[in-house]
């Protein structure tokens, strides 16, 4: 573990907990966690969401360069995530086969399946950074910590 980058997450947690009192809109929500995470959070290039509507992905709020509006089906990281339903860290994004490239500068990349109260996959939380090898377990742990709280009253 890094002690240092679990400090940061610790009070990230602590941080969205407390603004997430002011509202439970998941739109505000989602447009929180990104810019906490995407200014707390140094090595973190592009940092946001892609909604889960009608079967398709369609970005959400984010972070960082211009992005892909709406990610070509089953293809890329945003996708493998979705159709698995489970957390993807890729260390090189040239490395992952059908990576979809919304700014040559990602290098590495870790998504993160939102589900509902439900368990209704809504959305997936997408971080990339400009170095390769930039995720391991401990950011998996804490992304999948701070999406559960989006859904929390
Ligand atoms: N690289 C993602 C697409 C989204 S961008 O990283 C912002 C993918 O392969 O699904």
């Amino acid at each position: 573990m890094n002690d240092k980058k679990t400090g940061k997450y610790e009070r990230i947690l602590v941080y969205l907990e407390q603004l997430f009192q002011n509202t439970d809109d998941i739109t505000a929500r989602m447009s929180t966690a990104a810019a906490v995470l995407y200014h707390k959070m140094s090595t973190f290039y592009w940092c946001g969401f892609y909604r889960f509507v009608q079967g398709k992905l369609i970005v959400g709020p984010y972070q960082g360069t211009v992005a892909c509006q709406v990610l070509e089906k089953d293809k890329g990281v945003c996708w493998a995530s979705v159709n698995s339903s489970k957390t993807i860290i890729v260390p090189d994004v040239n490395k992952f086969p059908g990576h979809i490239a919304c700014d040559p500068k990602s290098k590495s990349e870790i998504v993160v399946p939102c589900f509902d109260p439900n368990g209704q996959l809504y959305a997936v939380l997408d971080v990339d950074s400009d170095k390769t090898k930039a995720f391991d377990k401990t950011d998996g742990l804490y992304l999948e910590a701070i999406v559960k709280l989006l859904c929390v009253n």
